[in-house]
């Protein structure tokens, strides 16, 4: 029963897990709230929260899993990317366990991880099977043929569509990470109160800096009309600002779906756990036929399982990392 140590520390969560022969005991995910005041991730400040976190969490996900240190076989590490101060803390920590305790280590891609949250479920999608990616840092359609097997096929130009959500709320005064806030008064707001252009990208790929300066624009306009126009309409603006961003992705993948003739379909990273997103998807599995795989909430933003889970599968395989190996900020997938 290969016993499975997962470390999370890309960016402003500590995270760890444990997986057991392929199953989840505990996912344990330290938030930090310092960054809020900022309006951002504040990424020397990140480090330091990760080096204060990372022991109580890891000691956290073992107690919770009732595993003790020799009882694990392997420890895996988030090794990029992400930020680069936030990544050597978990990096180095994972070295120094896997050294103590001479288990091998196994470094993992952060959005390989993300696609991977699909395969902690009893019920996991069969390949070949369509992932749309959508994270802080990340918007990407790919097809994933087996594990480790990625072409991709669609990526944003510029900014992702979780810098889109972050960058709205924040134009709407919300606080840092504004992704779920704009999500929460979306809920009960109209989204057809006002209309954003979609912008035209070729294929299958995405841009989302258009949007954001035409939301720019047209808060400026209507604020300089009337000074209390967001607080007054908050939810209706947020329901079509959402409204926007899900239907760009909605519409790609869709186009995806076709063109490679695929109908099993996953959604992964943290704008998974959006909710129009995920309603809208599951809508599709009716009217197109498709097989739709939404992860839990909790294994959509950034946590521990996928990382654990990830390094499960690399362990059976004996796909071993050297304690040399180093973070890196801007690890892509490796895509055919
Ligand atoms: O995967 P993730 O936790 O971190 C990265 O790898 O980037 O994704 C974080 C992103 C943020 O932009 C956050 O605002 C967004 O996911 N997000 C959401 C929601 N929950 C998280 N965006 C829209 N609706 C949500 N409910
Ligand atoms: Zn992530």
């Amino acid at each position: 029963m290969p016993t499975i140590l997962g470390i999370e520390s890309s960016c402003d969560d500590t995270s760890a897990a444990i997986v057991v022969d392929g199953k989840v005991k505990s996912n344990i995910i330290c938030s930090q709230a310092i960054h809020k005041k900022y309006g951002g991730v504040v990424p020397e400040l990140a480090s330091r929260a990760h080096e204060k976190n990372i022991i109580p969490t890891v000691s956290e996900a073992l107690k919770i899993a009732n595993i003790t240190l020799p009882e694990i076989d392997a420890i895996a590490f988030t090794q990029g990317p992400g930020l680069l101060g936030s990544l050597l803390v978990g990096n180095c920590f994972a070295k120094g366990l896997a050294m103590a305790q001479n288990i091998p280590l196994i470094a993992v891609n952060h959005m390989e991880a993300h696609i991977n949250a699909h395969f902690i479920e009893e019920i996991k999608p069969e390949f070949p099977f369509l992932c749309l990616t959508v994270s802080g840092g990340h918007t990407q359609i790919i097809i994933v043929k087996a594990f480790g097997d990625y072409t991709l096929v669609g990526q944003t130009l510029d900014d992702a569509i979780g810098e889109a959500f972050d960058k709205s709320a924040k134009l709407l005064q919300l606080p840092y990470p504004g992704g779920p806030l704009v999500d929460k008064y979306a809920q009960k707001g109209n989204p057809n109160a006002y209309k954003f252009p979609i912008p035209e990208i070729k294929d299958l790929d995405f841009s989302f800096s258009g949007i954001k300066t035409s939301i720019s624009n047209f808060l400026q306009i209507n604020t300089n009309n009337n000074p209390q126009f967001i607080t007054q309409n908050i939810e209706d603006i947020c329901a079509s600002i959402q409204y926007t961003l899900v239907d760009i992705v909605i519409k790609k993948i869709k186009k995806a779906a076709k063109l490679y003739q695929i109908n099993t379909i996953a959604i992964a990273g943290g704008v998974a756990a959006n909710s129009e997103l995920r309603n809208k998807m599951l809508l599709k599995q009716s009217e197109l036929g498709w097989k739709v795989f939404v992860p839990k909430l909790e294994y959509c933003t950034d946590n521990a399982a996928m990382i654990a889970i990830t390094g499960y599968y690399k362990y059976l395989d004996k796909d071993y990392n050297e304690l040399s190996v180093v973070p890196n900020a801007r690890l892509a997938l490796g895509f055919d």
